[in-house]
């Protein structure tokens, strides 16, 4: 059962400056929702209750946001804007919130290990917020974790000439959709990449990654990767990847964050 989920959230969200100069960009809102608060119902969802954020400076936002705040409820209460806190206080009431501070920003992979103290030796998932996913992505990947039990990337085909943006894998199709990974390269040069099938921000990872994050030594951009450490798994175990059933918005980008804004006020407001 995967009942964890760790949500690195340090990074400086550099894109989005400057609003992320006092905001984290986790906090962002796509309409009227931070980002987080997608991914958090993704794992309620799928059900996973056991959160474990990864922050660093300025992210204090994030933990405010994940508790009662007693004062507006008093103020909100009795008025139709009630309603539009049930969402987060159903998270506040059925979900436990921990957080752990990355003191240095090493990578993505630095920033798992940093979370292993609040995950210790349980499969869990890992959920990049930025990458806001429309479909239950995590329900389908909680699925395929149960019936094979190893780490799982979720990956989709992106244009040829952004493989340098993401991981990407290649590997051999076991089931329909489903593909052992047999390589898995961090942002490869246009022209050496092995696919077009990018990792996007979702993952289920099985705990011995935290060992072989420990050893896995700085990689692309001088930074320790996970990519680089799944791929030590694929090579002594099995990874597997799962080409989802639905949307990803990349919300790190203008550009995906607004495509992301049209989408959830089209289907939420009108
Ligand atoms: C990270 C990972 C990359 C993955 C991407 C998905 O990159 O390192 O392998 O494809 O997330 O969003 P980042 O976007 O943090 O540079």
């Amino acid at each position: 059962m995967i009942k964890k989920a760790l949500f690195p959230a340090a990074g400086y969200g550099t894109r989005f400056l400057p609003a992320t100069k006092s905001v984290p960009k986790e906090m962002l809102p796509i309409v009227n929702k931070p980002l987080i608060h997608y991914g958090i119902k993704e794992c309620m969802n799928a059900g996973i209750f056991e959160i474990g954020f990864v922050t660093g400076r300025n992210k204090r936002a994030i933990e405010d946001y994940l508790d009662f705040s007693p004062e507006l409820e008093e103020k909100v209460k009795d008025s139709s804007k009630a309603k539009l806190l049930h969402e987060t206080n159903e998270m506040i009431q059925k979900c436990t919130f921990t957080y752990v501070r990355q003191k240095e920003m090493l990578g993505l992979g630095h920033a798992v290990l940093t979370g292993e103290p609040l995950i210790g030796n349980n499969p869990f998932a890992v959920v990049l917020a930025d990458d806001l996913c429309e479909g239950e992505v995590l329900t389908q990947m909680v699925e395929l974790y149960n019936k094979y039990k190893c780490t799982i990337v979720a990956v989709e085909e992106v244009d040829k000439n952004e493989v340098n943006k993401y991981g990407i894998i290649d590997g051999k199709e076991i089931e329909d959709g489903v593909i052992m990974v047999k390589n898995m390269v961090e942002k490869p040069d246009i022209d050496k990449a092995p696919s077009n099938l990018a990792v996007i921000g979702r993952y289920i990872l099985t705990p011995d990654i935290f060992d072989l994050l420990r050893n896995t030594k700085p990689g692309k951009g001088g930074e320790i990767q996970l990519t680089d450490a799944i791929m030590a798994q694929a090579q002594e175990g099995m990874v597997l990847a799962y080409k989802f059933k639905g949307k990803r918005f990349d919300c790190g980008s203008v550009k995906g964050f607004i495509e992301a804004t049209n989408y959830f006020y089209e289907k939420e407001f009108k």
